[in-house]
């Protein structure tokens, strides 16, 4: 065995060693899975097995069992036929690339150890670094590559993806994510067919309301929840993507992931180094339930602001006031959801704007100054009154953005992001621009709205960072000209130092990335954002689909979900007061409406979810998820819970989707208690004025998952029933 790893102690366990002579593996192992190269120096770079866990003999006779190798970075020019992860231009205008194994060493990344194998081509001065973050604990392997070069002059990178896997199956299928604005994360399920499918974004500015950069593909036919095999894969970048799934006749899945080079190919200087965004890749043989948990677990460990504390219960007034934003307005929804249990109000768009008052979506966007005529006592009076109700503060911006009515966009045209030869060119309200977010004097001035609010206002407990517009054209009127290729890459980073600083300066502050609803969940962002607008589609009946699809790679404590008025403002559905605040206690719990419109009844039914919310709030945002019955299977009902990770706990959470007349609902069998202990079940935001049946009864947890418990169909409040929409929440408490 010849260990050829540089950092002494290399916690991971991952090693290199010579099996007869024949190969040099990179063996890459966390707790339940493994990922094993073959990095001959002078070779190409092999990949020969991502999967379960392998024993040493496994190991050593891994390439007899694998037959043919694949390049595991497969470059564009000596082999043009297959699909490639890179293809370059070099200075010379050469179109061809053979990249090699040069070394194989460990580096410090951000404080973590990474295994790296560079890659030199065998004639240009052209290095990839293929890098390797492994978290054990979780089973999820980072993966994403670091491109540099030292020839005479710019390299064109057409094609860089920050990762390529094969993936050898011959029933594979794909788990995918569509939608639109207020109809995010729709679930996609298919065989995967022959040919390319490519899921991607283009929109610049935010990247999830359409498709989603994540997959599952399932190695073994149609995906189960609790059993199969299945690879995960989420690019963690919030700009413009593309994910390749390359399938012809060798049953092999060709997978490719990164930034989308449609019309930004890369210039690179000699000497700078690209670094493309990582792909965390997970393995699981406990189907799509044990992926999910293991991005959950992983995200919350490392990916998510703040994921060691609980969510506060909100109230924010978007939905309740829209741009109707006055003082005595704002202190009666303070009163009202500090009378309800809440424990934090949030302003949201509105109360800025002097010269250009912010009454609509149509100007005001940039000047973030509090508009003196809808609050005299400014943003100190509204923190007192939170003070006074003991709650939290919260306020909306959308830093990265200007309306052309505005005094930003009149002192600055400059740093509008536009062609710098054409005109300008409008999104939201035929009114509002990006800010050219790669201009670093754009950059400061986004930092300092942050910075200026929190400055002078410490007290603020949370920001809500909104982004309602596309980038509508391609241009930039910083980027020189022989760089306007680069605007949607430079615009992320740009976005990102901004970020980073905040974070420096502010780690504690409660951050909600928004974008129009739910159009920037990725985990690109997410390290800087302790959660995310899940939609503006509050319609607790949608959201049931929302959530479910949101919830394959996001926890629950990320996912903002909000407790909408009686009429939905998307749907015009009226839904049960029981059933919006179930459906909302199954993320992180809050409300959108305005409480003066309530009746005595939902107010009533309001408080009592939030109370109990509050018993279940630690298991919800730290417990594991189990999703157990489908609203996709549309079988007329949809359940999930969740389980401390002891199991002495668990909610679970049942949802009747339609009313027929004597439907035939299915018992739903539990998931993820320990099968040997007992369990005491408590109905939660119980409104019938009859207890359930089994209210107080022990059951064990053996019999809860081969059983489960029925549910009555309908909620009934003094005699009167609600088949339609009734839904329950139980608490499981083990008694030992
Ligand atoms: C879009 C967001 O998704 C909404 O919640 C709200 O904040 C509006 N923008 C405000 O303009």
């Amino acid at each position: 065995m010849i260990n050829i790893s540089r950092a002494a102690g290399f916690v991971l366990a991952a090693f290199v060693f010579s099996a007869g002579g024949s190969a040099q593996n990179v063996v890459l192992r966390t707790d339940a899975s493994a990922l094993v190269l073959d990095a001959k120096k002078g070779k190409k770079l092999k990949h020969v097995y991502y999967g379960g866990p392998l024993a040493d003999a496994d190991i050593a006779s891994l390439h007899a069992a694998q037959g043919k190798g694949r390049n595991a970075y497969p470059d564009y020019g000596m082999l043009t036929a297959p699909e490639s992860a890179i293809a370059a231009r070099h200075a010379d205008g050469d179109m061809t690339l053979d990249l090699r194994v040069d070394s194989v060493f460990d580096q410090t990344i951000d404080g973590a150890t990474v295994k790296t194998v560079r890659l030199r081509d065998n004639v240009y001065p052209f290095t990839v670094d293929v890098n390797y973050h492994l978290y054990p604990d979780d089973d999820i392997i980072e993966t994403w590559t670091t491109v540099s070069h030292n020839e005479n002059g710019d390299v064109d990178l057409t094609r860089f993806a920050s990762s390529y896997l094969p993936v050898r199956s011959s029933d594979g299928w794909l788990l995918s994510f569509y939608g639109n604005h207020c109809n995010e994360a729709r679930e996609e399920c298919r065989a995967i067919p022959r040919g390319m499918t490519v899921i991607k974004n283009r929109d610049g500015v935010r990247n999830t309301h359409y498709a989603h950069p994540e997959v599952m593909i399932s190695l073994d036919g149609k995906p189960r929840e609790n059993d199969g095999r299945v690879i995960g894969a989420a690019l963690e970048y919030t700009g413009n993507y593309k994910l390749r799934l390359d399938y012809e006749n060798d049953n092999v899945y060709h997978f490719f992931a990164g930034i989308n080079e449609d019309d930004s190919p890369y210039t690179l200087s000699a000497g700078e180094i690209l670094a493309t965004p990582r792909v965390a890749y997970t393995y699981s043989s406990q189907g799509l339930g044990g992926a999910s948990r293991n991005y959950h677990s992983w995200a919350r460990k490392h990916k998510i602001a703040n994921a060691h504390r609980e969510r506060k219960i909100l109230l924010n007034s978007w939905e309740g006031v829209y741009f109707d934003i006055n003082e005595e307005g704002m202190k009666g929804m303070m009163e009202d959801i500090a009378a309800m249990g809440g424990e934090l109000f949030v302003m949201d768009d509105g109360w800025f704007g002097v010269e250009y008052p912010r009454n609509d979506d149509k100007q005001g966007l940039g000047d973030w100054k509090v508009n003196p005529r809808k609050l005299p006592h400014g943003i100190k009076g509204l923190l007192s009154t939170a003070k006074k109700n003991k709650i939290g503060f919260g306020i909306w911006i959308e830093p990265e953005m200007v309306n052309e009515r505005s005094e930003l966009a009149m002192a600055h045209p400059d740093w509008i992001w536009k062609s710098p030869n054409r005109e300008r060119t409008y999104g939201r309200g035929g009114q509002q621009m990006n800010l050219d977010m790669a201009n670093p004097q754009v950059q400061d001035f986004v930092f300092n709205v942050v910075d200026t609010l929190l400055t002078n206002y410490p007290d603020i407990d949370y920001i809500k960072w909104d982004a309602n517009n596309a980038g509508r054209s391609h241009g930039s009127q910083y980027l020189a000209a022989d760089r306007q290729n680069h605007v949607y890459i430079d615009y992320h980073k740009g976005l990102e130092n901004v970020l980073r600083r905040i974070r420096a300066k502010y780690p504690d502050v409660t951050i909600q990335a928004c974008a129009g609803g739910g159009g920037r969940v990725n985990y690109g962002l997410l390290p800087y954002f302790d959660e995310f607008w899940t939609s503006d589609n509050t319609d607790a009946l949608q959201r049931v689909f929302l959530q479910w699809g949101t919830s394959y790679f996001y926890p629950a404590i990320a996912m903002a979900c909000h407790v909408s008025s009686a009429k939905t403002p998307h749907t015009q559905r009226v839904l049960p007061p029981k059933f919006r605040c179930d459906v909302a206690m199954s993320g992180r719990m809050g409300l959108e409406m305005q409480p003066k419109n309530m009746t005595d009844f939902e107010k009533k039914v309001c408080r009592q979810a939030i109370a109990d919310y509050k018993i279940i709030r630690p298991v919800v945002q730290h417990g594991d998820l189990y999703r157990l019955l489908s609203p996709y299977d549309d079988r007329g009902a949809a359940s999930l819970m969740y389980v401390a990770p002891a199991k002495e706990r668990a909610v679970f959470y049942w949802y009747k989707l339609r009313s027929f007349s004597h439907d035939n609902l299915p018992r739903v069998p539990m998931a993820g208690l320990d099968a040997d202990r007992t369990y005491r079940v408590t109905e939660l935001n119980r409104i019938d004025t009859k207890p359930l049946s089994f209210e107080g009864k022990t059951f064990s947890g053996r019999f809860l998952m081969d059983n489960g418990l029925e549910m009555p169909a309908e909620n009934r409040v003094d005699g009167q029933d609600r088949e339609e929409y009734s839904s329950r929440v139980l608490l499981l408490q083990a008694i030992d």
